[in-house]
């Protein structure tokens, strides 16, 4: 059979673990060329490693030098880009009253700023080579409040946003920019901060998690919906948030 992505050449970013890593094993397993790219040199290599002929590259997606190299250095070795997942991320946990100003900056840096330069590099060279599909991994937090993460919810609204106008700006060269937004999912982005959530939450996580979505999502099932917007299948999908949270935002009191 033939997969849906072969002989496609697809960047993750974010890709030493978590949601990031899943994303490029399964546009892996569907046949495309993959390069991780990640802040973490010694995971994103070893992450790298345990896909068939993927590749590993260090890249902080806050630097625009970096990013554009990232994008230049994926196009020389395989050829044109088709798709960018821009999934590097990170989460803090405080409240905006008691929030440094140097964390807020931190956090948007690499969660808005990132997938900024991700869609910008990524859209300039789709959009000079007949088109292509950018992912940008946003959060549910994205559409209401959430205790303690004003910054980052805050970071992935503005990345809902600027997946609809770069859609916009890209569908004539042939691009398609869409957003996923995962509800909560069994990371270390979650389950390092625990503790530090439970308390902001006001309850257990097992509690918290299982009013608003039943359970825990695992990265496995953000991976599928990024493999289908990747594909040519989701031709006509473009300058949408797709949620994926097991109904949690589905909820009304
Ligand atoms: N886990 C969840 O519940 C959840 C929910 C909604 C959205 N998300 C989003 O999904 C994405 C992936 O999160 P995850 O849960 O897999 O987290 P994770 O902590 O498991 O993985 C994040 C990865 O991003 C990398 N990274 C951090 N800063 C970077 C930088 N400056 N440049 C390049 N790479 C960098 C880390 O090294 C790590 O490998 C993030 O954008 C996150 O905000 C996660």
């Amino acid at each position: 059979m033939t997969e849906i992505l072969e002989n496609k050449v697809a960047i993750v970013t974010g890709a030493a673990k978590g949601i990031g890593f899943a994303i490029a094993k399964r546009l892996s397993e569907a046949g495309a060329q993959v390069v991780l790219a990640d802040i973490d040199a010694e995971g994103v290599r070893a992450a790298a490693s345990r896909l068939d002929g993927a590749q590993g590259v260090v890249c902080d997606v806050r630097d625009e030098d970096q990013v554009a190299k990232l994008v230049a250095d994926a196009v020389a070795e395989h050829g044109p880009l088709d798709v960018m997942v821009a999934s590097a991320g990170v989460a803090t946990v405080k409240p905006l009253v008691q929030m440094p100003l140097a964390e807020w900056r931190e956090v948007l840096s690499v969660d808005l700023d990132g997938v900024f330069l991700c869609t910008k590099h990524a859209g300039l060279t789709m959009s000079q080579n007949g088109g292509g599909s950018i992912i940008n991994i946003a959060s549910i937090k994205a559409f209401g409040g959430s205790p303690a993460t004003g910054h980052y919810g805050a970071a992935k609204a503005g990345v809902v946003s600027l997946t609809k106008t770069a859609a916009l700006e890209l569908r004539a060269a042939g691009v398609r920019v869409n957003a996923i937004c995962p509800g909560w999912i069994a990371t270390d982005m979650v389950m390092d901060r625990k503790a530090e959530l439970e308390s902001a939450l006001g309850m257990d996580m097992e509690q918290a998690i299982g009013q608003l979505q039943g359970r825990l999502g695992i990265p496995e099932e953000i991976a599928g919906l990024a493999v289908f917007l990747a594909s040519e299948r989701s031709g006509f999908c473009s300058g949408t948030a797709y949620v994926v949270d097991g109904g949690a935002t589905a909820s009304l009191p």
